[in-house]
């Protein structure tokens, strides 16, 4: 069989290598503003990066009775996750074997027999073909009844503390090698509970008019916040005032970002292209965990986990899955709908069995930053959609230009904070309002590398 090239066969304007400067020892890393506006770009990568690899789909908590269902997609491939009576989760396609039609139209719901709305084929919650409709009529040949029409499974199926991935091929490294020392992260948030973590009821799905890359670099981009999220600084230092002019008012408080981009910060990029930001909270003390703490450490929880718990940080998995613990903690998916349109869907994360005013503390300040309806997220997505139709509609200009914030204090494996955690990043980058953009790179790195693979390089 020929192998399927891609480059200039394709009417690729460029390698794969030459959409990037990455030249840090002299101080460059540079990506062209093709990766954000390009259709056969967005093809190949939808290909390369979301459809051949791990991607999040759900959380165990969305689906946890038997015969739950909930629909996603992985690239462009519509995909039902599914519990078995058995108690078991599958994850197929979300298509009759026969005509192809979507099977599972909802997002979520429970069903033990689904029936295909074409012909009536029925499947159970195990993705077992259960009727063929008229089948007692005859006319199929024996060979035809003897085929398999059950529901076609991915490739790949598995969790980690309740976060369900899945993947097309079957041939990808172990879900916990994919994240690697990464799991320490999820675990800050898996160990709140000794039940673990749910999904609060509701979610949040909008699209915006640029490229999803806009969304993975502005969830881990802390020199924005001080100019985008200028009005969310002015309401939390307003409210502040008010409340030391009427003491024994309501003080469930946000993150004042005015305080979190002026102190210790860092980043840090590991394998398989996942980035982590974390920061100071000088305000930990208005958290929703805050009145568990003296719990997690009864229960056995390690102080440095602990500690941990109360740093602001942003995890980015690549390539679809963010999980963001700063004015509250939120999970969002990206879903690239073509090079300049992205769906994002957000959901508020929470430890099982937390105390009533910590939810309580959780829910206003996850509703105040972010969503739609937040003070923040309209004023980054505000900024997405003008660059698409600014700077990305600027033929003439090839490259972004940054990536570079940081780059002093960039250095190969792990700083301090990491070693006494025992984790082992690809690069480190600390220091006070440091603002770092060269964690962006890891992002980019693996991309480059996934797409190099595809188009016939060496990865
Ligand atoms: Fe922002």
């Amino acid at each position: 069989m020929d192998m399927k090239v891609y480059g200039e066969a394709q009417g690729l304007p460029r390698e794969v290598d030459n959409y990037f400067v990455d030249e840090p020892e002299a101080g460059r890393f540079n990506v062209h503003r093709d990766l954000f506006r390009d259709e056969q770009l967005f093809e190949l990568e939808m290909e390369h990066v979301f459809e051949a690899s791990w991607v999040f789909l759900c959380h165990e908590s969305q689906v946890p009775d038997a015969d739950d269902y909930l629909t996603t997609f992985i690239g462009r491939q519509p995909v039902v996750v599914l519990r078995d009576q058995a108690g078991e989760l599958n994850a197929f396609l979300n298509v009759c074997p026969h005509r192809g039609t979507r099977l599972y139209t909802a997002r979520a719901g429970n069903s033990s027999v689904q029936m295909c709305p074409y012909h009536a084929w029925c499947f159970d919650s195990a993705g077992k073909n259960v009727k063929l409709k008229d089948e007692e009529l005859g006319h199929y040949t024996p060979e035809y009844a003897g085929e398999n029409h059950d529901l076609i499974p991915i490739g790949r199926l598995q969790s980690y503390q309740g976060f369900v991935f899945g993947a097309l091929p079957g041939d990808v490294p172990e879900l916990e090698d994919y994240l690697g020392d990464t799991r320490f992260f999820i675990d800050t948030f898996a160990q709140q509970s000794e039940q673990g973590m749910e999904i609060l009821p509701g979610e949040v799905s909008y699209t915006y008019d640029a490229n999803w890359k806009m969304q993975v670099e502005n969830t881990m981009d802390i020199y924005h916040l001080t100019t985008v999220h200028a009005t969310f600084a002015k309401i939390v230092a307003g409210r502040q005032e008010r409340e030391l002019a009427a003491a024994g008012a309501d003080k469930v408080k946000a993150v004042d970002l005015n305080s979190l981009s002026s102190v210790a910060s860092g980043t840090y990029t590991f394998d398989h292209g996942h980035t982590v930001f974390w920061g100071t909270d000088p305000g930990q003390e208005n958290r929703a965990l805050w009145a568990s703490r003296d719990d997690l450490i009864a229960r056995g929880v390690d102080q440095l986990t602990v500690d941990w718990m109360f740093r602001p940080r942003v995890i980015n998995y690549f390539p679809n899955l963010q999980f963001v613990d700063s004015a509250s903690l939120q999970l969002r998916v990206i879903r690239p709908l073509s090079a300049q349109k992205t769906e994002m869907t957000m959901f508020c994360l929470a430890p099982k069995g937390e105390p009533k005013e910590g939810r309580r503390r959780r829910l206003r300040q996850y509703e105040d930053f972010y969503n739609a309806t937040g003070i923040a997220t309209p004023d980054d997505v505000a900024c997405y959609e003008d660059i698409s139709r600014g700077g990305l509609a600027v033929k003439s200009e090839e490259w972004i230009q940054g990536f570079a914030r940081g780059m002093e204090k960039v250095v190969a494996g792990p700083d301090e904070l990491a070693s006494e955690i025992g984790i082992q990043p690809l690069h480190s980058c600390s220091g006070v309002r440091v603002q770092d953009e060269t964690v962006f790179r890891g992002f980019y790195r693996e991309w480059r590398d996934r797409m190099r693979a595809a188009t016939g390089g060496e990865k």
